[in-house]
């Protein structure tokens, strides 16, 4: 029984499972796909309001919501997001749910983003804090100087679930140099649970363990997302970086 459960949540022996976290510790959440009809995530103004109700159902109490932009894919703009939100905000006071809800995105690093950050066209969250995302494949020549530039700018530029970046994960002090250049490393919850990888799983309390994650965001597109999470917060890991005292999240 063990083994089969434990292979599906990418689970060792050993791994300590403890009572369900009360995520209103964390007051707000920063990385989700709630607008409809605009990524990968919710696609109808339904599944937003079950995902944000999920949501409240963990505690949270506000959701930062960062759709994705993506030059070949998602050409979202701050126009088509901010609208999206006033919809989702609309929706969630005529249905009686409570959380509030801002909007900010999830910039991928392509060839727009450059010329977005110096005209300070950006959408942020919180203290000028920026949301963006690598591709998975290897770092990207760029990125140095698209977070030199971002800080130029006047923006935190919060990189996206570093331990989903398998190009790190051989070498870890890239996360403190990253850290050190004043890169706020936000840490998926479900990474914890195995659900992307071992490997993900592993860095990811690593990661925990270094003192190097600043926020956490449930990277929620869909109700399996919800689901992984109920399992995600009864894992150690999770308790001990909520409860460090390092976390952001609740001063947004
Ligand atoms: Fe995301």
């Amino acid at each position: 029984m063990f083994g089969k459960i434990a292979e599906i949540l990418g689970m060792k022996r050993g791994d300590e499972l403890l009572e369900p976290l009360d995520l209103s510790i964390l007051k707000t959440d920063v990385h989700s796909h709630f607008i409809p009809g605009i990524d990968d995530g919710a696609q109808t103004m339904e599944d937003s309001l079950t995902l944000i109700k999920g949501m409240e159902a963990f505690g949270y109490k506000k959701v930062v919501t960062t759709p994705h932009v993506m030059s070949d894919y998602y050409r979202n703009t701050p126009e088509i997001i901010l609208k999206g939100r006033d919809d989702v905000q609309e929706a969630l006071e005529k249905d009686g749910i409570q959380v509030e809800i801002e909007a900010a995105a999830e910039y991928y690093l392509d060839v727009d983003l450059m010329p977005k950050v110096k005209s300070k066209e950006l959408l942020t969250f919180g203290d000028n804090y920026v949301l963006f995302e690598l591709p998975f494949m290897s770092e990207p020549p760029g990125l140095a100087d698209l977070v030199f530039e971002m800080q130029l700018a006047g923006y935190k530029p919060v990189l996206a679930h570093p331990e989903r970046y398998a190009f790190w994960h051989m070498s870890f002090e890239k996360y403190q140099e990253w850290f050190d250049k004043g890169v706020i490393l936000q840490l998926n919850i479900n990474s914890i649970t195995g659900h992307y990888s071992p490997e993900v799983k592993k860095v990811s309390k690593q990661l925990i363990d270094a003192g190097l994650i600043q926020l956490l965001g449930s990277d929620c597109h869909h109700d399996r997302h919800l689901g992984l999470m109920e399992h995600a917060i009864q894992h150690a890991p999770l308790h001990q970086l909520v409860k460090s005292g390092a976390l952001l999240n609740d001063r947004l």
